[in-house]
């Protein structure tokens, strides 16, 4: 059990990848607090973590609000008996003409992925310092090592995923805690399905999403966050690991 005796704050955690971090985590022995928008997916993860055996506390909380982001990793720590490990993984997206993007869409694009991860790391951080050893993993993606065509505010949030990522892990390696983050490509999740290209788009310009037309799933890219906040990665600090089959490679 790679996360025995460890609490763990997870975002997102009511579908997709955060669900399957959610059960891959608890499986692994961690105790976990999971933080979500969506009251209704948040208590079909719960019951699915239960149901494992997993010891679990349902947070129903928008990241984008930072009291609220701050009382539920407060209740967390309080309730779990400290945090050792942070998943940030609550994200949306839309793709659209750079010339297309509404203030709204550009403000909640940002505010999610961006400000959210931001302000749930700087909730956590009291939390994690306390531990001799904790860990951050966030969840960016290739699209915040690229540039994508009609993904500007998208890549605009994730390239400072990564950026606040390298930051933090600079910042505070000399007191225990590592910062990394994943960078996937396509994963089969809803959000994929919500990211649809304009309808008129450039055939070129979307094959740079990529080379090896392959979708990994919502398990594999947990596996790569649980081995990041695990002690197996102890000596990763900083990194922004791609998980693309290799595209951005080349
Ligand atoms: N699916 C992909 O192809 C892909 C690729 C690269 C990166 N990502 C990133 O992976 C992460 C998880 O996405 P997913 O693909 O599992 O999508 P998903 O839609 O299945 O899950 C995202 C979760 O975040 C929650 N969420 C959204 N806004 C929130 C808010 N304000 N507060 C709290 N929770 C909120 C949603 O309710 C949902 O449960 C995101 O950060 C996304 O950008 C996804």
């Amino acid at each position: 059990m790679r996360l025995r005796d460890r609490n763990i704050f997870i975002t997102g955690a009511g579908s997709g990848i955060g669900r399957a971090a959610a059960l891959l985590a608890a499986k692994e022995g961690a105790a976990i607090a999971c933080a979500e928008i969506d009251e209704s997916t948040l208590k079909e993860t719960v019951g699915l973590v239960e149901d494992a055996g997993g010891r679990v506390l349902a947070l129903p909380c928008n990241v984008t609000d930072r009291d609220a982001v701050k009382e539920s990793v407060d209740h967390a720590a309080r309730e779990l008996g400290g945090l050792h490990a942070l998943l940030n993984i609550a994200g949306t997206g839309k793709l659209a003409h750079t010339a297309d993007v509404s203030e709204e869409d550009w403000n909640r694009t940002l505010g999610v992925n961006l400000n959210g991860t931001f302000w749930v790391c700087q909730a956590a951080l009291p939390h994690l310092l306390e531990q001799r050893r904790s860990a951050i993993a966030n969840v960016a993606s290739i699209a915040g090592l690229n540039g994508q065509a009609y993904s500007a505010a998208y890549c605009a949030s994730k390239w400072g995923v990564v950026g606040l990522t390298k930051a933090l892990a600079v910042e505070y390696v000399k007191r225990g805690l590592r910062v990394n983050c994943v960078c996937p490509a396509g994963v089969k999740t809803p959000l994929i399905g919500q990211m649809l290209p304009p309808a008129d788009a450039d055939p070129d310009l979307m094959a740079r999403f990529g080379l090896v037309m392959k979708f990994t799933h919502p398990e594999e890219v947990a596996e790569s966050l649980v081995f990041l906040i695990s002690d197996a990665a102890r000596s990763i600090n900083g990194v922004a690991l791609p998980l693309d089959f290799g595209n951005s490679a080349s």
